[in-house]
């Protein structure tokens, strides 16, 4: 087998984002493109010579050819063994417990998570390092480096590896090794969570519906939902990844998983309900006629978590990300324990579960996770949910009542203004920016700011600083706003507006979050000019 250099240019727009580099599909199947992206990553990781790597992605459209390109790169660049998921099929809190397991230097996971896949959808490429977590930006910042000056790649010149067939084989001097994509993760499941309890609540009659949205989960809900635990078959619904998603978008909220919210509000509901999504980090929970917002899960897993194996002993302390409603700082507070605050990015909450600071974390982009990887782990909620209501044996409705009850209620929700003129959404984020220091004191809709700051991150572990991290304001009556662009998009500018008010009146407990928050869905309107800086009438999707 000859290795090839293969001549080649910087490609322009190879910054990686929140999480990794994603582009269209078709940009990725563009000649070079996505070599140039994996040349950089061996540079900036400082060389894959002598390395071990896993590799797997979330069955997406490209999926598969984009593995046996990573593989032959790795061999021509003297990688000395690649972990490959079988099919090429990693979700990416398995890859993350694989990386770590198994003690390699790292993984490659291909995916573009939640957005839609297919030749017209999008495809990823992400790099995580050998602590099983998304690359921190001191890295993903080499490897940008490394894209704008390439004149070559490397690659060896071989026949498809058949990825169908587990066991051990080798590509020039390179071992491959294909493992079956669940038993691992399923193993780890099995140490944090009481299995037996779970098993006993489903066979008294408890009952449960999981989409896995035609993506990843799918042969892992399988397998731990209705193997292990023994919910019966057709429990897991939409459970064959499929290239495209089955044309959908494999995003667990209220409007992508619609099927689902329609069934949980239904006459037939279940007790249980959840979803992830493309590549089975993100989790959706529902309950018979309620939907649990991801901030609320947080903050009910986190006062519920000594009920888990895992967690008996106590939480070392808490992080949310910045836009995640503050549900988890009253429960921190009431556990005595540190509530950390860091940037939108699953990436800033590795170095405090590295350094033992913080035991759980969560977004509120559906993401919710633990020490236990350094991803955040869909079936991982579903399954802490399962093992607190098995403990409890309440419904979910109760509780969340309960929660409620005894520490209020963040109503929250999250207006997202999608594929905005890219001008114009910084347009409004300057046109805010600007005039920040000027707000405390002044009043907007009939609510007074009493606090407006950029937010910027200084990481405790490694004291590094990240700015320009979302606008925030917050107002009289226990709001606040939070105006960010997301850094996930892949058309024009998204811009996210984050809306939240606390209530703990015990007779105001059930309201619709859209009319609880009238006041202060006014008031960022009159704050930043909303529709006329978009154009938009209303929000695209609201969450
Ligand atoms: C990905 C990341 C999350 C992040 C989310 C939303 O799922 O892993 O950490 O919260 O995207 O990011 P965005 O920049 O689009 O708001
Ligand atoms: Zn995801």
């Amino acid at each position: 087998m000859d290795i090839i250099t293969v001549e080649t240019s910087p490609i322009a727009g190879q910054k990686p984002g929140t999480s990794g580099l994603r582009k269209k599909t078709r940009t990725f199947m563009e000649r070079h493109f996505l070599e140039n992206f994996i040349q950089a990553i061996w540079i900036g990781i400082g060389g894959v010579a002598g390395k071990t790597l896993v590799l797997g992605g979330d069955g997406r459209y490209f999926n598969d050819r984009a593995a046996q390109v990573v593989l032959r790169m790795a061999a021509a660049s003297g990688a000395t063994k690649v972990i490959v998921g079988q099919n090429a099929i990693l979700s990416t809190p398995a890859a993350s417990n694989l990386i770590r397991q198994r003690k390699t230097d790292g993984g490659i996971i291909l995916s573009a998570s939640h957005n839609p896949g297919g030749e017209d959808g999008d495809f990823g490429v992400k790099f995580n390092t050998a602590n099983g977590g998304p690359a921190p930006e001191g890295v993903t910042a080499k490897i940008f480096e490394a894209t704008k000056d390439l004149t070559s790649y490397q690659i060896m010149e071989a026949q498809d590896v058949d990825l169908s067939v587990l066991g051990t084989t080798s590509m020039g001097r390179m071992e491959i090794e294909v493992v079956d994509p669940v038993t691992d993760y399923q193993a780890l499941m099995e140490t944090i969570f009481d299995f037996d309890k779970i098993r006993a609540l489903i066979a008294g009659g408890f009952t449960l519906h999981f989409d896995a949205m035609h993506a990843v989960t799918g042969p892992y809900a399988k397998a731990i939902l209705e193997g292990a635990l023994g919910a019966p078959e057709g429990s897991v619904v939409n459970a064959v990844p499929l290239p495209d998603f089955g044309q959908g978008h494999p995003d667990p909220n209220p409007i992508w998983a619609k099927d689902l919210m329609d069934r949980m509000f239904g006459d037939t509901a279940p007790d249980f309900g959840a979803a992830s999504d493309g590549d089975g980090d993100r989790n959706m929970i529902v309950g018979k006629n309620i939907y649990v917002t991801p901030s609320d899960s947080l903050a009910a897993l986190a006062a519920n978590a000594t009920l888990a194996p895992a967690y008996a002993d106590g939480l070392k302390a808490v992080a949310r990300s910045m836009p995640t409603s503050r549900a988890l700082d009253r429960v921190a507070l009431r556990l005595g324990c540190d509530c950390y605050e860091t940037p939108t990015g699953w990436k800033f909450f590795g170095n405090l579960l590295d350094a033992g600071r913080a035991t759980l974390c969560g977004e509120e982009s559906a993401g919710t996770g633990s020490d236990h990887v350094r991803e955040k782990d869909g079936l991982w909620a579903v399954l802490f949910w399962l093992n607190i209501l098995a403990e409890r044996k309440i419904s979910v409705a109760d509780l969340m009542a309960d929660h409620w009850n005894s520490y209020g209620r963040n109503y929250y929700s999250r207006h997202d203004y999608e594929a905005v003129d890219s001008d114009n959404a910084e347009a409004l984020m300057e046109g805010l920016r600007a005039k920040l220091a000027d707000l405390p004191g002044k009043s907007f809709a009939g609510l007074t700011v009493e606090s407006a700051d950029e937010f910027a991150y200084d990481d405790p572990v490694d004291g590094s600083r990240s700015e320009g991290q979302g606008l925030r304001v917050t107002t009289s009556g226990g709001g606040r706003i939070v105006f960010r662009l997301s850094g996930t998009g892949t058309e024009g500018a998204t811009l996210r507006v984050y809306l939240e008010r606390v209530e703990t009146d015990p007779a105001e407990l059930d309201m619709d979050p859209q009319e609880a928050l009238a006041g202060i869905i006014a008031a960022a309107e009159a704050l930043a000019g909303i529709r006329e800086h978009t154009g938009r009438d209303a929000p695209d999707v609201i969450t």
